[in-house]
């Protein structure tokens, strides 16, 4: 009998208040800006997995491709016994990593309640004999919840950590880093840098799947803080910031508008054009990810790509 255990470190009560604190904070700076953890709601995460299917979103295609060459290289290297994965969703690909590392427990964590219950539950019939043990928290501020101990590799999968900027990066990193103990391992997909109009092509596709995604934070907006945005008077945005080398996914008001977010007893004035900041997404280099981990307390060990040398995966340790 498989055994399945969630924790909660953060309820719906807890997201409505920080999604107040930072609607105040965010839509009353210049300029507007959101994070992108709202956009994960039980529809948010279902966009998300639609995404990954699309022709233009290749970022999961070619982790996949990696993880299905090198997961038994993963599981030999790392000897891990419990498989911990943040940001988890669905836990599509890292199947792949179970299949090769056969942990003993699977801590799957996500601030989406919904997609980490339904990965928990159908990973606990899949693999019978390893208990899934989820944690419905935030990668940003529960780190320290994980349980200690265990033999531990934790999979940071999918590029998200690129949806953090550099400060919230490096502080994540660290605090990562001080979870773990030394031996203990990471292993982090990153996106990496290409033609701009790859890029741009996979974060605008085609269908307007990503638009709707983007779009999603207003509905979450008006669903949890009575606000009346009008989602479909605002343009998804994807642009290409060359220095910083992210792509940022903004909304653009596409008329002068007035918003009212009744629960919150605020208004909040858009002018014709003016762009709410939604996303970053980080594209990233071999060269940059080792210091970044190396500046935490890791020992980067391997590199991978795929084929197509579009996606990075580096395997390291605690040092
Ligand atoms: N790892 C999966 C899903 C990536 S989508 C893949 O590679 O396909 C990003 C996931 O991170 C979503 O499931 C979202 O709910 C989760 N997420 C985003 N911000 C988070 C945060 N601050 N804490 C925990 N999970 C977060
Ligand atoms: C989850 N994260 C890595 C995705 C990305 O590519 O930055 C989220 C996403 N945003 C738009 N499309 C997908």
């Amino acid at each position: 009998m498989a055994l399945t255990e969630i924790d909660l470190y953060l309820d719906a009560s807890d997201l409505n208040r920080q999604l107040r604190a930072e609607a105040m904070s965010g839509l009353t700076a210049r300029p507007k800006w959101l994070s992108p953890r709202w956009f994960y709601d039980a529809r948010g995460s279902e966009l998300f997995e639609e995404i990954t299917r699309l022709p233009e979103y290749y970022p999961t295609r070619a982790e996949r491709e990696i993880l299905a060459a090198y997961a038994p290289e993963i599981a030999e290297a790392s000897g891990a016994k419990t498989l911990v994965e943040l940001g988890s969703g669905s836990s599509e690909k890292t199947r792949l990593l179970l299949d090769a590392i056969k942990p003993d427990c699977f801590m799957p964590l996500d601030v989406s309640a919904t997609a980490l219950r339904e990965a928990a539950a159908a990973l606990a019939t899949e693999y019978p004999a390893m208990k899934v043990h989820g944690l419905v928290a935030d990668f940003t501020r529960h780190l320290n919840r994980l349980p200690r101990g265990g033999q531990r590799l934790v999979a940071f999968l999918g590029g998200t950590i690129g949806n953090l900027i550099p400060a919230e990066r490096e502080e994540f990193l660290s605090g990562l880093r001080s979870a773990l103990d030394p031996g203990e391992w990471l292993l982090l997909g990153t996106d990496l840098v290409k033609d701009p109009e790859v890029l741009v092509r996979a974060y605008d596709d085609a269908q307007g799947v990503t638009a709707e995604f983007n779009r999603n934070v207003l509905h979450r907006l008006n669903a949890e803080l009575a606000a009346d945005f009008e989602p479909e008077a605002f343009s998804h945005v994807a642009h290409w910031d060359a220095d910083q080398e992210w792509i940022e996914m903004r909304l653009r008001a596409s008329r002068p508008m007035t918003v009212h977010l009744r629960r919150l007893d605020m208004t909040v004035e858009f002018a014709a054009g003016e762009q709410l900041h939604t996303e970053v997404s980080a594209k990233f280099r071999q060269a940059g990810i080792a210091a970044e981990l190396r500046h935490a307390g890791f020992t980067p060990v391997r590199w991978w790509t795929d084929t197509g040398h579009r996606f990075g995966l580096t395997l390291a340790v605690a040092a």
